[in-house]
């Protein structure tokens, strides 16, 4: 029998609108029964990395960047897993006031240079966080879920 998988979900939020994605994200990964570890940026590990089967990271976008805390938690695990967690599927979450493409294209850079594996363009929400928003982050944490579980990726 397969083994059962892991996702781990890292995320950060100041004033709760990328907890509200997080908060679907899980809900669409728990429609599967994947084991589901949901930390913050500032506590989050690279023994959580090293435990994972598959990452997602949610961010807001700040000053044209990921979050000082999603930078602090990339900065803590990028030597421990480099070359060690080589295809580790991934998938990013983005709220942001009126752009993000300064957070996600930073972010790809640096699990660009894990060589982690992009599952799916980001989710990223411009302004209002509204039913459609979240039935999109929905989607994508069961995606994640189904298709680790699957083996597809
Ligand atoms: C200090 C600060 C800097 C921000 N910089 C940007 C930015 O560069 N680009 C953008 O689109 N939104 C920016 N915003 C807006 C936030 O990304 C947006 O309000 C987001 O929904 C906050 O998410 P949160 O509720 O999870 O903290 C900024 C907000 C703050 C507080």
């Amino acid at each position: 029998m397969n083994k059962q998988k892991n996702l781990l979900v890292v995320h950060h939020t100041k004033s709760g609108s990328t907890m509200k994605m997080t908060a679907a994200i899980i809900k669409g990964a728990k429609k599967t029964n994947i084991n589901i570890r949901s930390i913050s940026a500032l506590k989050a590990s690279s023994a959580d990395v090293f435990w994972c089967d598959g990452l997602i990271l949610g961010t807001p976008e700040n000053f044209g960047y990921m979050s000082g805390a999603m930078k602090y938690f990339l900065d803590e695990i990028y030597y421990d897993c480099l070359e060690k967690k080589e295809g580790l599927p991934y998938a990013i979450y983005v709220k942001a006031g009126n752009d993000g493409t300064g957070a996600i294209v930073n972010i790809e850079k640096i699990l660009s240079g894990l060589s982690f594996k992009k599952i799916q363009d980001p989710v990223l929400v411009v302004g209002d966080l509204d039913k459609i928003a979240l039935s999109r982050c929905e989607e994508l944490g069961h995606l994640m879920a189904a298709g680790l579980i699957e083996m597809i990726f």
